[in-house]
């Protein structure tokens, strides 16, 4: 493997990054939603490396990326429905898990031997730069430590992973600031796996159909939704939700304002409670509370609508018992 290096992104990185996808080595790269650690899809060994790296147990199925809805046509089944998800939403922040086509040439390690496929084309210049000077398709998990909180930064992915990935392409701070949405269309009745950057509502809305929401503690759950684990996302620190004080020695992690008189490090995730800047700021307001030194974090209560979804989830598995 290269020396690790992080890379400005310019023409010649990306040329750089997808040679290296192709000759079977890890790229971070940035999306819209959090960083990725990519591997080229279509390699047992590349994606292997890829479990490896990050720790990630093998039954929790990848991601695949590609740069257009007609790339991930070659690969999966599509609907009626998936094309009216596909035509709303991408490229954007949500993953549709359809069937795999007979002869598709992603590894079966990436999909933990299941049937189904999870395709995604997000929206960020690089990313699809470098999707289509691949020319294959990408898998591409969050770029952190299995377990632990995603990374939104470069920075956040050379702490996390160091020489684990041949190089990094700095993109700078991702927009959304949790992941994609991940919506299963394997059966008739569609089903939101994990809330993320598109809201429920939303695709509800183009569905014309309510979304029942699998959680892997519950019947199918586990089946069709083998990587939401309850302990996730997690700090080092532990975390306690809905507080409006925190108590003594408990870093704050507000919204819509910090209260006075508090002495302990404290964070807004968004003054104006706003839901989209409070999941932009998630993850790094939470890994900065983190490396503070702090050993319970304490975070404000958080509306349930919207993006405030994909918020609560993250933070529940924050604060899930490890
Ligand atoms: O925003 C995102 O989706 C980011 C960026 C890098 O694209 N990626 C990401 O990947 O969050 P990861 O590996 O951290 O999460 C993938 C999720 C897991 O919950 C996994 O269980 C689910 O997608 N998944 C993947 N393939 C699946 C399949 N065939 N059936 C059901 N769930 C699947
Ligand atoms: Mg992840």
């Amino acid at each position: 493997m290269s020396r690790p290096q992080d890379l400005p992104v310019e023409k010649d990185a990306i040329d750089r990054a997808a040679t290296l996808l192709r000759q079977g080595d890890l790229v971070a790269f940035p999306t819209e939603t959090v960083y990725g650690l990519g591997a080229d899809a279509t390699s047992d060994a590349a994606v292997a490396a890829i479990y490896a790296a990050k720790g990630r147990p093998r039954f929790n199925p990848l991601i695949v990326h590609v740069p257009t809805t007609r790339d991930a046509r070659r690969l999966v089944r599509f609907d009626d429905r998936a094309l009216a998800l596909a035509k709303a939403f991408w490229p954007g922040p949500l993953t549709i898990v359809l069937p795999r086509r007979r002869g598709c040439p992603v590894s079966w390690l990436a999909s933990a031997g299941l049937p189904s496929l999870a395709m995604r084309v997000p929206d960020h210049p690089v990313a699809l730069a470098l999707l289509r000077a691949c020319g294959t398709p990408v898998v591409a998990p969050s770029a952190n430590r299995s377990g632990r909180v995603s990374p939104t930064s470069a920075a956040h992915v050379r702490r996390d992973l160091g020489r684990r990935v041949a190089l990094v392409l700095d993109g700078g701070s991702c927009r959304v600031g949790v992941e994609s949405t991940v919506v299963d269309l394997t059966s008739p009745k569609p089903a939101l796996l994990r809330p993320g950057g598109i809201a429920k509502s939303a695709i509800e809305r183009v569905l014309g159909q309510t979304l029942r929401r699998i959680r892997p503690e519950n019947g199918d759950g586990a089946r069709l939704s083998p990587g939401q684990l309850a302990s996730h996302y997690a700090p080092r620190a532990r975390v306690r939700l809905g507080v409006r004080h925190p108590g003594p020695g408990e870093a704050f992690l507000a919204f819509g304002g910090v209260p006075a008189g508090i002495e302990t490090p404290a964070l807004d995730l968004s003054p104006q409670r706003n839901l989209a800047e409070a999941a932009a700021n998630l993850f790094a307001m939470l890994r900065s509370l983190d490396r503070a030194g702090v050993t319970a974090i304490a975070v404000a209560p958080i509306p349930h609508r919207g993006l405030g979804l994909a918020i609560n989830d993250r933070l529940e598995r924050a604060a899930a018992p490890r």
